[in-house]
């Protein structure tokens, strides 16, 4: 029998939870549980069943995420897909996707959003790799700072959760004014940090908040674990940066000098980073700053005219862009006219200058990559002044960053 898919009651999540842990090969505590089903929206939940089995998950957070220019987009966050190892290449994540997709159309939501667990996966149901991040990793003695780095008059104090918990969403709202790919938190996401379930789940150290503050203002912060580790009587300890947001390169520069002067540290990861550069053009040795590229969350059009319609563009320009959507959200053509103080979007019959389908745009929306590198790709068609036009006006000053995990 073909399972079928449907909402979840409430009192199905446990059997929906658990499901999903299986098919990722992990299991939790039931603190971990409970905090998890607090942090899901239970009624955007779905799952497949195969008589009373749970053989598929999927589900969506509401989190409305900033585009070039500023404006903040309604999103359906995809979280909790999976499917059971007995239940795969069956069409069960394509089924669900289609049913998160279209509760996501009925709340107006004009984009999707997700964290891939591979890369191969999303791109079949129209989501394309949207930001850039690279996990950066140095020896503290190897990093020291260039002689001209900015240095403040302020200091660095470290926070606990509960202390943090009353300072950084305020740093992490005016760090980011207008930055592309940073989400709204929810409460929800906020109390899920700072209960710092990970460290629960995962019996880590705890998580700390280094936070830079001038004239008693919080200009800055980096939210990290430090691991004790010792080999033949050496410490060894590991940083791992999780979030490291500041408003200008003194914060930057400070809450980085302070990262690197940690005692019994060895070693400086940092996750998921906004780019490798912010760090490496600070030190006097970037050679050292090893760096794996890869990237952090993926974007799907859902309602082509509202979404190219929110954001602003780099330049001004008009063109007809001809989306191929095959599961229908986003296709058809779209006569665009943009530039720096906002865009309309009409649909047209005019004949397209550009075609592309909807994961390279999804892709390329929120300013990274470069759609002449789609182009190069095939991915994109067009004469080459139509791509470079709608190559210029896609970039944004502000390359897209995004911290939120779903
Ligand atoms: C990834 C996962 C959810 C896919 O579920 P599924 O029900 O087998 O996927 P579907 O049968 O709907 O596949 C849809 C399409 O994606 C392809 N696909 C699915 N998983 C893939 C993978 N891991 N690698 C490559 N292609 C994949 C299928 O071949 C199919 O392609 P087609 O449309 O050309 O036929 C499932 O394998 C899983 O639970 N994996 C472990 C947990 C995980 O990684 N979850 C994702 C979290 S972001």
């Amino acid at each position: 029998m073909t399972p079928e898919i449907r909402l979840i009651e409430d009192s199905e999540f446990e059997a929906v939870y658990e499901s999903a842990l299986r098919a990722f090969g992990v299991s939790v505590s039931d603190e971990a549980k409970a905090d998890a089903r607090e942090w899901n929206e239970l009624d955007r939940l779905f799952g497949a069943f195969d008589g009373q089995d749970v053989v598929a998950t999927s589900g969506i957070v509401s989190l409305p995420i900033v585009v070039p220019g500023g404006e903040v987009v309604p999103a359906a966050a995809v979280t909790l897909v999976s499917t059971s190892p007995t239940h795969r290449r069956q069409g069960l994540m394509k089924r669900g996707m289609v049913a998160l997709l279209n509760q996501a159309i009925e709340r107006s939501e004009p984009l999707a959003t997700l964290w891939a667990s591979e890369s191969n996966i999303y791109g079949k149901v129209g989501f394309g790799a949207a930001i850039d991040a690279a996990d950066l990793e140095i020896a503290p003695h190897q990093a020291a700072l260039r002689y001209d780095a900015p240095v403040g008059p302020g200091r660095v104090r470290v926070y606990d959760s509960e202390r943090a918990a009353q300072i950084i969403p305020d740093v992490y709202a005016l760090a980011t004014i207008g930055l592309p790919g940073t989400m709204i938190r929810r409460q929800r996401d906020w109390d899920y940090m700072f209960k710092d379930v990970g460290a629960k789940r995962d019996a880590k150290p705890v998580m700390q908040f280094a936070v830079y503050e001038e004239d008693g203002v919080e200009r800055g912060y980096a939210r990290f674990r430090n691991t004790e580790h010792w080999r033949d009587m050496h410490a060894e300890f590991e940083i791992e940066v999780f979030e490291f947001h500041s408003v200008d390169a003194t914060a930057h520069a400070e809450l980085w000098r302070f990262l690197t002067s940690i005692d019994l540290v060895s070693k400086i990861k940092v996750r998921g980073a906004r780019s490798r550069n912010r760090i490496a053009t600070l030190l006097e040795d970037p050679r050292r700053l090893r760096s794996i590229s890869g990237e952090s969350i993926w974007v799907r059009l859902l309602d082509a005219e509202a979404a190219l319609g929110a954001r602003r563009y780099s330049v001004p320009g008009e063109l007809v862009i001809e989306i191929d959507d095959p599961m229908g959200y986003a296709d058809g053509r779209f006569a665009l006219t943009g530039g720096p103080d906002g865009a309309s979007v009409a649909v047209t019959k005019a004949d397209p200058d550009i075609k592309l389908g909807a994961e390279a745009l999804g892709s390329a929306y929120l300013g990274t990559p470069r759609l002449t590198e789609l182009a190069w790709a095939g991915r994109v068609e067009g004469d080459a002044q139509a791509v470079a036009l709608l190559d210029a006006m896609l970039r944004w000053s502000d390359e897209p960053h995004c911290t939120v995990h779903f």
